[in-house]
């Protein structure tokens, strides 16, 4: 089996049991359209050499949308009526890359691992044909046409069956032209179609987590599950402070609040998203915002903050965490912060791209004690509540 080993994600069914009013794979789930872990799972596997998705005709912008910004994707290919029919289009597109192995998959399952891909591709290499399989704890049994028990099946022969499969390309191509050239075209799996091709198909262990996506509810649960893959729950605080300066307004949040003075500081000295930054790149032990943006950079001189915050937020999404919280506290006799809460949380929501119930603001003075009491300057803390992938470092 020589070659490169492709995988095909096949994403051109209509997800008519979830509903929704559009297909399920470009439905969000943590944030993210589903259909894009499931690609960025194959394309981040250093053993995948090509990755061919197959999509509906009608989804070409729903598709673009999704799959914004990763790369190394084949463009993706027209799927059928069937699941068959879509795999094999997925097969045809392959021919000239001529795969030794290729790997099946259906978009509906995100949360496949690299170790589940590690060994599939094993089980490939050694069978030629082969399925992820998981034992079945309930007793199982078949019915009859009146819905009575007609038998009890041994439990330990059965295998619940899921994606990805694998099969040397040159077997299930053929299999596939076979069975379109015999006006078969609803095999549920391509194993059956294997099977009805006369080839021996191995299990290898499949995976519990590996659910498809198929209801409605099933969101509720990947979203569940989502959270639980990001049980690495961090917080870290950040602290600024700038002094006042002749000037008639000062940024706070990202929110421009008229001010009989200004403020001084590199960039728009912005102590509420300052501190917010350095909370964020706390709960990361990423460094802090001087050590990504240097204040003898002369690039960001009078920056607007709003790009620190938004690089501290990628940070935290290029580790796939995410953000559960921010709060900041701003400490200054004046300008008055209240008036302007609700519009710098909705800022700060909107920068971080999370939602604004996630989002504290709040303000007071210090008696007319220290520097913020005589007016000579601005403060600012801030906590940031980080969740990152249990595997994280
Ligand atoms: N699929 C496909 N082409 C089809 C039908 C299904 O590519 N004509 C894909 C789906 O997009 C999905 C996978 O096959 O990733 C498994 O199918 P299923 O879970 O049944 O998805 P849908 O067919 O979209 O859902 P439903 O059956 O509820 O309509
Ligand atoms: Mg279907």
């Amino acid at each position: 089996m020589t070659g490169p080993v492709a995988a095909i994600v096949v994403a051109a069914g209509r997800g008519e049991r979830a509903g929704g009013g559009m297909p399920k794979q470009y439905r969000p789930i943590a944030g993210e359209p589903m259909i894009r872990p499931t690609l960025r799972a194959f394309l981040d596997h250093p053993r995948i050499d090509l990755v061919q998705p197959v999509i509906g005709s009608a989804d070409q912008d729903d598709y673009a949308a999704a799959t914004a910004g990763l790369i190394r994707l084949q463009a993706p290919v027209a799927g059928g009526a069937t699941r068959q029919a879509s795999v094999r289009a997925g097969l045809e597109a392959l021919a000239a890359a001529a795969p030794g192995l290729v790997l099946i998959h259906d978009a509906a399952r995100p949360f496949l691992t690299p170790a589940l891909i590690d060994r599939a591709i094993g089980a490939g290499r050694a069978s030629g044909a082969a399925v992820p399989g998981v034992a079945i704890a309930d007793t199982v049994k078949a019915l009859d046409a009146d819905g009575r028990v007609a038998e009890t099946l041994d439990r330990n022969r059965l295998r619940v069956v899921q994606t990805p499969q694998v099969f040397a390309y040159d077997l299930i191509i053929a299999a596939h032209r076979r069975a379109a050239a015999a006006g078969l075209d609803s095999f549920t799996d391509d194993a059956a179609l294997a099977e009805w091709a006369g080839h021996p198909v191995s299990v290898f262990d499949g995976e519990a987590g590996n659910i498809k996506v198929t209801t409605n509810e099933d969101f509720t649960r990947a979203e569940l599950m989502h959270l639980a893959n990001l049980s690495d729950v961090r917080t870290g605080n950040g602290f600024d402070v700038h002094a006042f300066v002749e000037g008639d307004h000062v940024m706070l949040g990202g929110v421009r609040i008229a001010h009989s003075r200004g403020v001084t500081g590199h960039s728009d000295a912005d102590v509420a998203l300052h501190a917010l930054v350095d909370a964020i790149l706390g709960a990361l032990a990423d460094g802090d915002i001087g050590s990504h943006f240097p204040p003898s950079d002369p690039q960001w001189k009078g920056a607007s903050s709003d790009r620190f915050l938004a690089f501290a937020c990628e940070r935290v999404r290029q580790r796939r965490g995410a953000i559960a919280h921010l709060d900041v506290t701003v400490v200054c006799e004046a300008p008055r912060v209240s008036p302007h809460r609700d519009a710098m949380r909705e800022r700060i929501a909107a920068i971080a791209g999370i939602a604004v119930e996630r989002v504290g603001v709040k303000a007071t003075t210090s008696e007319k004690l220290g520097f913020t009491g005589r007016s000579e300057g601005i403060v600012a803390m801030a906590t940031a509540t980080v969740r990152l992938p249990w595997r994280a470092a």
